[in-house]
């Protein structure tokens, strides 16, 4: 640029905005990058050099000025001219046919299309638009007036400073400022390694750095919008909310690409259903799933009843998060000798069921968080996953709520506990302690271990405090009588046991070293032990240095094994576990069933006959590799229902598709069903 007048300059600085608006887009709005990061980069510094030069020619759309103006002492305030309003709400089908009933009456005929859209859980804004340049953007606020955050909205990747096509002169379009999960978690993870205070859930974080008076801050957080309404406009807007949707796409807005036209109350009324299920699945958090008379014409004939226009509604799903007080902090001690805390909590029900404990993980997550005991806190269920404290609601403490200390003493044993710098976690040392011992059991005879039925959590611990069984291979000494002898315990329970804990010597050597319960050691790492090494015997001779040039196993993960394996009450469990009549047998898969070796699979969207778990898992079983994203390196898209970017990403790189049928027959019958051969090694 050296040496540009400022004609050239001028004329360049334009060339290189509207080339950087461009992959802008197709990066944040379309998720289909044309450049690498570098080539993005190179363009990005030379328009730097030049506005730096030539200060006059930055114009507020060019995309250097999204890295966040000056900050601010305080918002302005935005009239809106059209009110933001808010939705009625249904909670279960009967109130969604109560809302289309109401509608169809006054509609005057029975069916009408409608539009669907997830509700997203993020921050309601206005955007303006002058002359196809973002001049203003504003919270909601009371609906009438809102505060002014252009400055931190132009540094949202996904709102385009100026638009493409031919749009209206003058319009004001409406949408949902979020956080991804993915992103979330990425930033609370940064955070907490600068021990700064923690986000309870992407929500708070996007309202909060949103709501930040330096857009510097703003610029940092991983913000997106998904726009889903047309507010005013000057000009000609199509009849159709969807196709508003689409028109808006058209410009370079980010609708959501999940928002779906039905023409019948059932058809809309599956959607929701299948949103149900399907919003784990999701990178952002939904609360519901909003349903639109498809014709705007409409709107202006059904009006609003106070806030809630009769034209829209939002279906609610139960609530993933939920307020309640923690009455006390306990700490049980796991297999590993971990002391876990654990919440006490008053009943609450969250995402439809209750709650009365939940995990609290460990004793520096308590602080940093800084959960006291007695305080109103934020409870969560996502899931399948166990309910989990997420943060205090600290304006709402009295002053009498006391901060949790771990204790100094084993609450089993009394053992003195010793904390692990590298873990954050505080263990009991004292592998006779009955706590560990029981928990230890248990693991042994679970599923994907030992398989003992009829040895869960209770049974083991009838059998310690009994004094029948003191550690995992006295398991294999039990007789008959003796378990017969034990209280709600008749003689054929008692036989049914003996035949299940006889059957359990001829477990497979993976499900053995699972059962030992070696800290770090899984079953996906039992596995990877059993392979190299065949047998029990190789497992427990092989030095820290030997376990390490096992694949997949890390110096962590190998010093475990290695101390649990030098350990002589270990090496006398494992020599006890074999005169018993334990014989853990390996036999390595069969190369035949290696069909997807040497294949990179990623699976997009829904499947009709698997789960997307259960395909993954299916990949891996056969020796393929499963990806997350589509790269060069990615051989082949699985393609389900709704699939997302990664379809036109795959078409873009060139990496060939397989529909639900097409990928059957890979797992049925390997390369063969793509018309290849296999590598030859
Ligand atoms: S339409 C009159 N569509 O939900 C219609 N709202 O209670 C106004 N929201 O504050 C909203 N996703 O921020 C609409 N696809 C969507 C939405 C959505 C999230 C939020 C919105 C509003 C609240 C309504």
């Amino acid at each position: 640029m050296a040496g540009l007048n400022q004609y050239e300059a001028r004329l360049r600085s334009e060339e290189l905005r509207s080339q950087l608006n461009y992959h802008n887009y197709r990066y944040y709005v379309l998720d289909t990058p044309e450049v690498s990061d570098a080539e993005y980069d190179e363009l990005m510094d030379e328009l730097r050099a030049i506005e730096r030069e030539f200060p006059e020619l930055i114009t507020p759309d060019s995309p250097t000025q999204r890295v966040g103006a000056e900050p601010l002492q305080a918002f302005g305030v935005v009239e809106h001219r059209l009110p933001l309003l808010s939705l009625s709400n249904c909670f279960n089908d009967e109130e969604l046919r109560a809302w289309h009933r109401r509608a169809s009456d006054r509609v005057g005929h029975g069916e009408f299309p409608m539009t669907s859209e997830p509700k997203i859980d993020g921050l309601a804004v206005a955007l303006v638009y002058e002359g196809g340049t973002f001049v203003q953007g504003a919270t909601r606020g009371d609906g009438q007036r809102g505060e002014n955050i252009t400055a931190n909205l132009r540094t949202v990747k996904s709102i385009p400073l100026a638009l493409s096509g031919s749009p209206p002169s003058r319009f004001e379009v409406r949408g949902e400022v979020y956080m991804t999960k993915s992103g979330f978690e990425a930033m609370n993870a940064e955070r907490a390694d600068r021990g700064e205070p923690l986000f309870a859930n992407p929500r708070n974080a996007a309202a909060g750095a949103v709501r930040q008076l330096d857009p510097k801050v703003t610029a940092s957080r991983p913000l997106s919008i998904y726009v889903y309404q047309l507010g005013w406009c000057d000009g000609p807007r199509p009849e159709s909310h969807y196709e508003v949707l689409a028109w808006l796409g058209d410009m370079g807005l980010r609708p959501n690409p999940a928002a779906r036209r039905h023409d019948t109350l059932a058809d809309a009324a599956d959607r929701v259903s299948w949103w149900g299920h399907q919003r784990e699945q999701l990178d952002y958090d939904i609360d519901g799933v909003v349903l639109k008379i498809d014709d705007t014409r409409e709107w202006d004939r059904l009006g609003v009843v106070g806030r809630e226009p009769r034209w829209a509604t939002a279906f609610k799903f139960p609530a993933q998060q939920r307020t309640t007080k923690l009455r006390a902090i306990h700490v049980n001690v796991g297999r590993t000798g971990a002391l876990n805390p654990f919440a006490e909590l008053e009943p609450v029900v969250v995402g439809g069921a209750t709650v009365r404990m939940a995990t609290l993980h460990n004793e520096g997550d308590i602080h940093r968080k800084d959960i006291r005991i007695g305080d109103t806190v934020i409870v969560q269920r996502a899931g399948e996953v166990i309910p989990q404290v997420v943060a205090p609601v600290t304006s709402l403490r009295k002053g009498d709520e006391q901060v949790f200390v771990m204790p100094s003493e084993c609450p089993s044993c009394g053992t003195p506990v010793l904390k692990d710098p590298a873990e954050a976690a505080v263990y009991c040392l004292n592998t006779a302690c009955p706590a560990q011992q029981i928990r230890l059991l248990e693991h042994f005879a679970s599923r994907g271990a030992m398989d003992i039925e009829g040895l869960g959590e209770r049974m083991a611990y009838t059998l310690f405090r009994e004094g029948l069984v003191r550690d995992i291979a006295e398991v294999y000494e039990l007789t008959v009588a003796q378990l017969a002898a034990l209280e709600r315990m008749g003689p054929k329970s008692a036989e049914n046991l003996v035949a299940g804990i006889e059957k359990s010597k001829e477990r497979p050597l993976t499900n053995v070293l699972f059962a030992l319960g070696i800290r770090h050691v899984g079953f996906e790492t039992a596995r990877l032990l059993a392979d190299h090494f065949g047998s029990l015997e190789g497992v427990l001779a092989a030095s820290i240095d030997v376990l390490q040039e096992v694949e997949g196993i890390g110096p962590v993960v190998a010093e475990s094994i290695a101390s649990w394996t030098s350990r002589s009450e270990n090496q006398d469990v494992v020599r006890r576990l074999l005169a018993a009549g334990v014989r853990p047998q390996h036999s390595p898969p069969p190369p035949s069933t290696q069909l997807l070796a040497g294949l990179t699979i990623v699976v997009t969207g829904r499947l009709e006959t698997m789960s997307r778990n259960e395909a993954e898992d299916r990949i891996r079983e056969l020796g393929g590799k499963v990806g997350s994203a589509i790269t060069r390196g990615t051989d082949l898209l699985v393609v389900g229902e709704e699939a997302g970017s990664k379809l036109p990403r795959a078409a873009q790189l060139g990496v060939r598709t397989a529909d639900e049928a097409t990928f059957a027959r890979l797992l049925r019958e390997g390369r063969a069903a793509l018309g290849e051969s296999p590598p030859t090694a």
